[in-house]
């Protein structure tokens, strides 16, 4: 297994930018294979902080980054994101970034859909990112998208722009928000498409060849399992899936290439945006957890919420994720708390159930059932080695392992790139 898959086993943010980050220094590509700029990975290497949303997370290394089929692209939000990681000194050009010709384009439209329908939502709203995934999924899938090789094509984007405002426009009017002019999304496109068509190319084609070749190559997963639109509390989940399966058809490649998957999650809980979230807490300890664990939403700003550790919910994330092991993130933030608690099922109206079930109404009366553990005193920021743990947190660690049915293979103690453990190289399958 020369490869390996990065995916979140929660509800997203539990440090796959720092995870990926720290794996591409042992790899030849990094690649993104779904969802969009909705992403907000984190990076930081010294004094430089990035903040990276549809790059690789490889091209801080000088790694090749792709961007596969399975992506939504925005072309504004992708030049804006290189033309600001350009700003911080790195370099992206069509030599290390290459985008699939088969992905399909977020427009204008998608976000002004996005943002009102979730004000007709009212206080039902997803709570999304606002910016035009779920639309630009559902073009994708209804057949009328907009894909980056059609930005050579003037006519086909012109004949492709009719179709869709057909669409939009009267749903937009519906909402009572502005319509879009098609001579000007006409112009926009045409603007963008010197600036795109450069990085885009059949990706299928490259990565046969890197596979061919030997190459390592690391996919790098956005969102997370319980976000998954199959898998996660449906609706309040994104337009994606984010299942380690999604790595093989959102880049071009068959399934045997995605290799050993490695789950990240947070040594506790959160979630940004509404949905179900049964370990929350509304209390001191959650509020600790968020100014310690600096949990703001690195796209939206918004507060996440934080809460215990859900063995439930992981254990669930691992099995459908079709995650190998396991990489803990965040154990420095519950350093000092005199006890944690691990939820391992939930009961619901005075049945035990060891998963979240699908139905909305059953997830809200799911109430936790908690383990107690002790804490531990000492700190666990920055050890860089399973020695440097007290034995609490060791205790903490291999408790979660049992209850995940996975094994904890790597764990990070600090947003630093350094700051990480490995217990076993995800390369070496
Ligand atoms: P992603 O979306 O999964 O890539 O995660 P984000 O980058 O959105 O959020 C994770 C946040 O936690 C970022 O601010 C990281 O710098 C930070 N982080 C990652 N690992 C650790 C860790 O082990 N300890 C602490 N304290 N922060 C971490
Ligand atoms: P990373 O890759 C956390 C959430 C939104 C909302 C739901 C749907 O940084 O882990 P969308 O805009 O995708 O239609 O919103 O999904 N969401 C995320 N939450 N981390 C993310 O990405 C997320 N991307 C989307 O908050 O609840
Ligand atoms: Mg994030």
């Amino acid at each position: 297994m020369a490869n390996v898959a990065v995916i979140g086993a929660q509800w997203g943010d539990e440090g796959k930018g720092k995870v990926v980050d720290w794996l591409a220094s042992r790899a030849d590509v990094v690649v993104r294979f779904q969802g969009g700029h909705n992403a907000g990975h984190t990076l930081v290497v010294g004094n430089q902080v990035y903040k990276l949303s549809l790059l690789p997370s490889g091209v801080v290394n000088g790694k090749l980054g792709v961007i596969g089929n399975g992506v939504v692209i925005d072309p504004e939000a992708l030049l804006g994101e290189i033309d600001r990681v350009r700003s911080q000194g790195l370099a992206v050009t069509p030599a290390n970034l290459r985008i699939a010709e088969n992905a399909a384009l977020i427009l204008p439209l998608h976000p002004a859909l996005d943002r009102a329908r979730e004000t007709a939502r009212g206080e039902h709203k997803i709570g999304t990112t606002g910016r035009g995934i779920g639309p630009a999924y559902e073009d994708k899938v209804a057949r009328r998208a907009i894909r980056v090789a059609d930005l050579a094509e003037p006519e086909t984007l012109s004949h492709k722009l009719d179709e869709l405002l057909l669409h939009y426009n009267t749903l937009l009017a519906g909402l009572g928000v502005e319509t879009f002019e098609k001579q000007k999304l006409l112009d926009h496109l045409l603007a963008l498409a010197p600036k795109i068509l450069p990085f885009a190319e059949p990706l299928w084609l490259r990565m046969d060849e890197l596979r061919r070749a030997g190459k390592r190559i690391l996919f790098e997963g956005a969102q997370a399992v319980m976000l998954d639109v199959d898998h996660g509390t449906y609706p309040f989940v994104t337009s994606s899936n984010t299942v380690a399966a999604t790595a093989a058809s959102g880049s071009g490649l068959g399934p045997s290439a995605v290799g050993f998957v490695l789950g990240i999650a947070k040594a506790y809980t959160t979630r940004v945006g509404s949905g179900p979230f049964p370990t929350e807490l509304h209390d001191a300890t959650g509020q600790l957890l968020g100014d310690r664990g600096q949990e703001f939403g690195t796209v939206t700003g918004r507060r996440r919420r934080c809460g215990w550790f859900d063995a439930a919910l992981v254990r669930q994330g691992v099995k459908v994720g079709g995650v190998h092991g396991l990489a803990l993130t965040k154990l420095d933030v519950l350093d000092g708390l005199p006890e944690l608690k691990i939820c391992t099922g939930y009961r619901i109206e005075g049945a035990l159930v060891r998963h979240l079930p699908a139905a909305p109404g059953a997830q809200a009366k799911a109430a936790p059932e908690y383990e107690v553990m002790e804490g531990w005193s000492a700190s666990t920021r920055g050890a860089r080695s399973w020695a440097d743990l007290p034995a609490q947190a060791v205790k903490y660690v291999r408790r979660i392992e049992e209850l995940v049915e996975a094994p904890v293979t790597l764990l990070s103690t600090s947003p630093e790139r350094e700051d990480t453990i490995l217990m076993k190289d995800p390369f070496e399958g």
